[in-house]
């Protein structure tokens, strides 16, 4: 294919990652995946198009000379980094793994790419990115009346892996400042969709009301998270890495705000619909438990950086994608029912009942 790129993506065999190497994919584009496969990966969701143009290498991000001899072999045009431990509640019980690798792997990628990057020839130079993808946790968490977050916010960080995730944008702006590395971070909003593992809330939700289990509420319930489609937050990376200002930071979000509870509520009803429970309703399981430590009140965020500077916006509207994610659960429900670990199969253990 003329012009063909090439991309090295870590942890494309993740959620957003996988969103990721299917779009690339299916542009024709030429993808090095770099995953480790950890509980949350599966190789099965990068599909099965234009494979020809697709290389996996099984390591961990934290495997400094096989990172830079995949660069000099390899020559990618762009990197995207997204390889994380991404799950609040597991870095609460145990956070070495976010230390190791949204820390450290995330300055070995950086530093790696760096040293790849200023042996290139200029016109190569001059047009390679380093994608840091992060998150909107980084800035902590707003009150109901609070002015959303903008790229200027400061970081507040509560849960160690908002702290890691932080990490990682501090050492992506060093690099940039220090070396004039070109690197761009995004942050985005929580992102909902396929092949999202069933330890988040959404895909959760639904694969308790499957099982005709207990759905675990933290707390009141009424905290805010601001939902973003992942083919959405995809097409915002892939915007920033055309347009986006080298050494800036991006929030990629919908504007889509709704309560936990509200949210829980919504899929029982879209599931009611599609395939209603035997006696009475899914939200008749609806459980509140005991709250998470540090739990962040709300998340939102101003995109106008997006939408004024690259002429991004999120797409897809809410109801649509949830009933179209519930959907694929559905299809898709013996990986939904059958891979997770029982201890984060609910809540948190040790949080789940008082
Ligand atoms: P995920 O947990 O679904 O996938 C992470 C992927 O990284 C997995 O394939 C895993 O095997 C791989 N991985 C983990 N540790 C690795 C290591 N040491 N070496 C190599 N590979 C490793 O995560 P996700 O939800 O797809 O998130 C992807 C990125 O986006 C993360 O950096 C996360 O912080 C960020 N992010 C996620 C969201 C969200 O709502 N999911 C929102 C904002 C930002
Ligand atoms: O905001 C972006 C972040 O969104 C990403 O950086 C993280 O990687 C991603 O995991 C997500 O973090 P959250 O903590 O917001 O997602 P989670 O799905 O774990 O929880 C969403 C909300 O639902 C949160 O307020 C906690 C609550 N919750 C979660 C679970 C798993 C429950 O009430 N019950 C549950 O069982």
């Amino acid at each position: 294919m003329q012009n063909q790129r090439k991309y090295l993506i870590t942890g494309g065999c993740g959620f957003i990652g996988s969103s990721m190497v299917r779009n690339l994919l299916e542009k024709g584009e030429y993808v090095i995946n770099i995953d480790k496969l950890t509980y949350a990966s599966n190789e099965k969701s990068i599909g099965d198009i234009n494979l020809q143009n697709y290389k996996i290498i099984k390591s961990d991000i934290n495997e400094p000379n096989l990172i830079q001899n995949t660069l000099n072999a390899d020559k990618p045009n762009y990197v995207i980094h997204l390889a994380a431990e991404s799950h609040v509640d597991r870095s609460i019980d145990d956070p070495s793994n976010f230390i190791n690798t949204n820390i450290v792997g995330t300055y070995n990628m950086i530093h790696n790419s760096y040293n790849y990057w200023k042996n290139l020839e200029k016109n190569r130079r001059d047009n390679f990115r380093f994608i840091y993808v992060s998150t909107d946790e980084v800035y902590g968490s707003l009150n109901i009346n609070d002015q959303v977050f903008t790229e200027k916010s400061p970081f507040r960080s509560n849960s160690p892996y908002a702290a890691s995730k932080a990490s990682g944008d501090l050492l992506a702006r060093a690099w940039y400042k220090t070396f004039k590395f070109p690197i761009i971070i995004t942050n985005s909003s929580n992102n909902y969709g396929i092949w999202q593992f069933p330890e988040k809330l959404i895909p959760l939700v639904i694969k308790k009301c499957l099982k005709n289990q207990e759905i675990p509420v933290y707390g009141d319930g009424k905290q805010i998270r601001d939902w973003i489609n992942v083919e959405d937050n995809v097409s915002g990376i892939i915007s920033v890495i055309e347009k986006g200002k080298i050494g800036s930071s991006y929030n990629i979000g919908s504007t889509n705000e709704i309560s936990n509870i509200e949210l829980v509520r919504l899929i029982c009803s879209i599931l009611d619909s599609i395939e209603p429970k035997k006696n009475g309703s899914y939200e008749d399981l609806i459980s509140f438990v005991k709250d998470r430590p540090a739990h962040d009140f709300r998340y939102a965020l101003d995109v106008s950086k997006m939408r004024n500077d690259l002429g991004w916006e999120a797409k897809i509207s809410f109801n649509k994608g949830l009933t179209e994610t519930i959907e694929w659960y559905l299809n898709n429900r013996d990986w939904l029912l059958n891979s997770i670990e029982n201890k984060y199969d609910g809540a948190r253990l040790g949080i789940i009942k008082e």
